[in-house]
């Protein structure tokens, strides 16, 4: 890839106190493509994000959009520059309209301050139905979709309102298959729109079809950053979920005396990027 890349983060560091959150983490972010964030509990993956969303700052490294290097004082600087977040907990209010909901912050009014109602209705609708969202009404009430759909409903709004890029943290964490499979679609619509994604997950059968790189945080560091043709599925699920026991059962079979099994586990360890030898 020559293209400067919508998005680029180069050996990025972030500490709460004395708590090293990130340290060294490099990626890219390019329209049309999606770059998963992969990594489990305290990875470091929200960190990460919030710093791309312009709520963090970072302490170390640089942070480049089209090339210019940049530190973001708040949400609102990130969104400028078309760096649209949505985030897991999404700040909806439940008992208001889908498309009141679409347009919340930013209404459209016609003379003497009315509400053009009728505008954001079809838009709202037109909208959704051009990400492939069939909502029957979008006059009922946002809290009365699933939770996949009121994803889908926020990422259809960054879509409309000139996000170039879209960062969503752990969007299909609490769905089910079917909802988070809807979800993923909704990914790929965006990418297909020219956006760069920026996904993140801790489940690599959610992110490898839809992922073209992919970077994977243990404790806040990379364990691997890969294009899609450089990794499987299943070497990014090993790198995952096993490959630090992998490692460790190598050393312990080592130490049982079944060296033959232990080298094997030791080689594919080594083949997965995930020890330091
Ligand atoms: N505001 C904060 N103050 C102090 N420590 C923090 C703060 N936010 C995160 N941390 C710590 O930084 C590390 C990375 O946390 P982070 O939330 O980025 O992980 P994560 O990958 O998003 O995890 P999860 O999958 O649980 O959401 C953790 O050790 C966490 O406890
Ligand atoms: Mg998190």
């Amino acid at each position: 890839m020559t293209d400067t890349p919508l998005i680029r983060l180069t050996g990025v560091g972030k500490n709460y106190g004395t708590i090293v959150a990130l340290r060294d983490v490099s990626l890219e972010a390019a329209a049309g493509e999606v770059t998963c964030v992969l990594g489990d509990n305290g990875a470091g993956k929200s960190t990460l994000i919030k710093i791309v969303a312009g709520l963090h700052r970072h302490d170390s490294g640089t942070y480049e959009v089209r090339g210019e290097r940049v530190a973001f004082g708040s949400p609102r600087e990130a969104l400028d520059r078309g760096i649209a977040t949505v985030y897991q907990d999404l700040a909806v209010v439940p008992l208001m309209p889908v498309w009141r909901n679409f347009f919340l912050g930013s209404e459209r009014r016609k003379g003497f301050g009315r509400l053009d109602v009728g505008f954001m209705r079809a838009t709202s609708h037109a909208e959704l139905a051009a990400m492939g969202i069939d909502l029957r009404d979008v006059e009922q009430p946002i809290g009365t979709l699933s939770g996949g759909e009121r994803q889908c409903v926020a990422i259809a709004r960054a879509v409309y309102f000139g996000a170039k890029a879209l960062v969503l943290d752990e969007p299909t964490a609490a769905l089910g298959v079917k909802q988070a499979g809807v979800v993923l679609r909704y990914i790929v619509q965006a990418r297909e729109r020219g956006l760069a994604v920026v996904f993140i997950t801790h489940n690599p059968h959610h992110a490898y079809p839809v992922g073209d790189r992919f970077l994977i945080l243990n404790r806040g560091r990379s364990i691997g950053y890969h294009t899609k043709d450089e990794i499987t599925r299943d070497e990014l699920t090993a790198l995952m979920a096993g490959g630090a026991e992998l490692e460790e059962l190598a050393h312990e079979l080592d130490a049982a005396g079944s060296s033959a099994t232990a080298r094997r586990l030791t080689d594919e360890a080594k083949d997965l990027g995930v020890t330091d030898t």
